[in-house]
């Protein structure tokens, strides 16, 4: 299967787009080198220039205070880092690849700083409140991260290899403050021979089987493709949704 069939790399598509690699083009240990691949390519078409719409549909949901902790798994260049930051929060990403960083500080035109850590080099605004740690996301070192108040995780879980869910998850539950809200945007659909990610479908279930120890889940709303769709057809899906999932500690009201 040629690379440029990957759903990522068609320009020209409505949002949102699912992705899709070869699975035998990826490997565990060069997790970063083929995300470095698609960067280096321009192959980025999960990029939006728009604040994703689960954000502003559900912010109030998320943003219940201010100057909150917000973590942003998997980050890329997101706009929504940035939202987030014009709204006063505190804003930690993680991003495999230094050229995500590089390009939304310079397409932001925000002044930055550089720290080169023993387990990341971390790219941060000089007021310290926007911070993208580049590194291997199982590569993190947690104290140093801290807690947080919120979790915008957006191809992200759906990216990562299956093997990798547990650490992720681990990860993930590590640095969740006491009352978190963490918003989960997952695919869900019927992989076939064709097409099985990314994104990679994480039905209901298995978030309940990942999150379900510590987490209440509520699905908050389903946006949905169908066979007309050109990139749906082309893997000979059925249908696929994006379902969006509000995560709240398991102990509260
Ligand atoms: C599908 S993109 C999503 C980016 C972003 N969340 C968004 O919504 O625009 C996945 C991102 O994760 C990064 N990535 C993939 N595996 C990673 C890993 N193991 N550690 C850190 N970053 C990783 C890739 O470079 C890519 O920018």
């Amino acid at each position: 299967m040629p690379i440029a069939d990957d759903l990522w790399d068609k320009a020209g598509s409505p949002t949102p787009v699912p992705f899709s690699s070869p699975p035998t083009a990826m490997s565990v240990a060069g997790r970063i080198e083929t995300w470095t691949q698609k960067w280096a390519t321009g192959r980025t078409l999960w990029h939006k220039n728009d604040v994703n719409y689960a954000l502003l549909h559900h912010e109030t949901l998320l943003l219940r205070s201010p100057g909150l902790r917000v973590f942003v798994p998997l980050c890329g260049k997101s706009v929504d880092l940035k939202w987030f930051y014009d709204k006063g929060h505190t804003v930690v990403g993680v991003e495999g690849v230094e050229q995500a960083a590089v390009e939304f500080f310079s397409e932001h035109s925000l002044n930055y700083k550089t720290e080169q850590l023993t387990w990341a080099k971390l790219y941060k605004t000089n007021d310290d409140r926007l911070n993208i740690y580049c590194c291997d996301m199982f590569k993190v070192d947690i104290a140093t991260l801290g807690k947080f108040d919120v979790v915008w995780d957006r191809g992200s879980l759906v990216a990562i290899y299956e093997e990798d869910r547990k650490s992720y998850v681990s990860i993930l539950k590590s640095l969740l403050a006491s009352d978190f809200r963490y918003l989960l945007s997952v695919t869900q659909y019927t992989p076939n021979e064709n097409f099985s990610g990314p994104p990679r479908n994480i039905p209901t279930e298995l978030i309940e089987e990942l999150f379900g120890e510590i987490c209440k889940l509520k699905i908050l709303e389903k946006f949905y493709w169908t066979e007309e769709d050109e990139l749906i057809a082309r893997w000979s899906l059925k249908s696929m949704d994006e379902t969006i999932v509000l995560l709240t500690p398991k102990n509260s009201p």
